[in-house]
């Protein structure tokens, strides 16, 4: 079988159309924050014409890095979440059931699943929990990766424009409910490991995505929520997203209480902060983190219990202002 893949850049009607991988990937990167490395290797692989899977926590820059590079190119990035529902029907596509008993099966009225879309538009198909969507479903995508083209009963021979690519996504720490994908499926993929963003990254990240938050709350919510990640007691702590919406609401809760935030001394240690802030810091981690922490079986008390202990080892025991790299 001919690799049927192109091995260039993918053509869309954007900006993003050229050749030049360079420029392409200057531009791509005013949309991200950091993750240099992550970005080169994505689209190297793209560019290559390869399929792509993306294993990482969840907030680790998975979708930013999709939609900033689907959307430079000018092509659509087609979102479909791998669970036990997905079939392969879903997937593909099926015959709108009221007209086929009017008219009968016909290509006019197949409905088109994310599948069939991506390969038409020459879209990016982006499975997101991979390893949750069935055997059979991953099976037919593996078909379409590899073919570039599917049959479809009565609908007929779709073949994918060049620049469809499947790039699949999944949470290392998420093994409840998911499959071991099966070496072939890893044969035919490449694959890159996201991690955690580091304390500057996360930081820009936060003060990007939650304008107007001042300097001190991003680094006081960067810093307790990366200390959710390496508890004994938490096996999976909050992303980034719990960051920015603690910013958030810091701001909000102390506009409401007439508290003022403390200037964006980075130097000061946490522990010398105003009590009126640290309290309604304390009230706003409850309500942006509690959701966000999974505890460990063994742990002792609740997630308000454990967040309480994160908020005093930051704001009455740490010394430092922001936790080293
Ligand atoms: N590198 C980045 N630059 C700018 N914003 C980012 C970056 N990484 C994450 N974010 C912000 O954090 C949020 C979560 O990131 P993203 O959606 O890319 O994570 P993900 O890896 O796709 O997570 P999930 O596995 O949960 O889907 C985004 O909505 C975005 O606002
Ligand atoms: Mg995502």
């Amino acid at each position: 079988m001919t690799d049927q893949r192109t091995a260039s850049v993918p053509t869309g009607t954007g900006a993003g159309g050229g050749t030049d991988l360079a420029a392409v990937r200057r531009r791509i990167s005013t949309d991200v924050v950091g993750r240099e490395r992550e970005l080169d290797l994505v689209l190297a692989a793209i560019a290559a014409g390869r399929d792509l899977i993306l294993e990482g926590p969840p907030g680790t820059s998975k979708s930013t890095l999709l939609r900033a590079i689907t959307g430079h190119w000018g092509i659509p990035l087609v979102l479909v979440e791998g669970n036990a529902d997905l079939t392969p029907s879903r997937l593909v596509g099926h015959h709108n059931p009221s007209r086929v008993l009017r008219e009968d099966y016909s290509a006019d009225n197949f409905v088109a699943g994310p599948l069939v879309q991506a390969m038409r538009d020459g879209g990016f198909l982006y499975v997101e929990e991979f390893n949750r969507a069935p055997e059979d479903t991953i099976d037919v995508l593996l078909t379409a990766m590899a073919e570039r083209v599917i049959t479809i009963p009565r609908v007929g021979v779709v073949t994918a424009v060049p620049s469809f690519r499947v790039v699949a996504s999944m949470n290392p720490y998420d093994n409840v409910g998911t499959t071991r994908l099966s070496t072939s499926v890893y044969d035919r993929m490449c694959r890159l490991v996201v991690d955690y963003q580091q304390v500057d990254a996360e930081q820009r990240i936060v003060a990007r995505r939650a304008p107007g938050a001042a300097p001190r709350v991003v680094i006081d919510a960067v810093a307790v929520t990366r200390a959710t990640r390496v508890r004994e007691d938490i096996r999976q702590g909050s992303s980034v997203r719990g960051a920015i919406d603690l910013a958030l609401i810091v701001g909000q809760l102390c506009a409401m209480r007439e508290i003022p935030i403390p200037g964006g001394d980075a130097q000061q240690p946490p522990r010398d902060l105003p009590q009126a802030y640290t309290a309604t810091f304390l009230d706003a981690m409850t309500i942006a983190l509690s959701g966000r922490i999974h505890l460990d079986d063994l742990a002792a008390g609740n997630a308000e219990a454990v967040l309480t202990e994160i908020w005093q080892d930051h704001f009455l025991l740490n010394p430092a202002a922001a936790e080293p790299g």
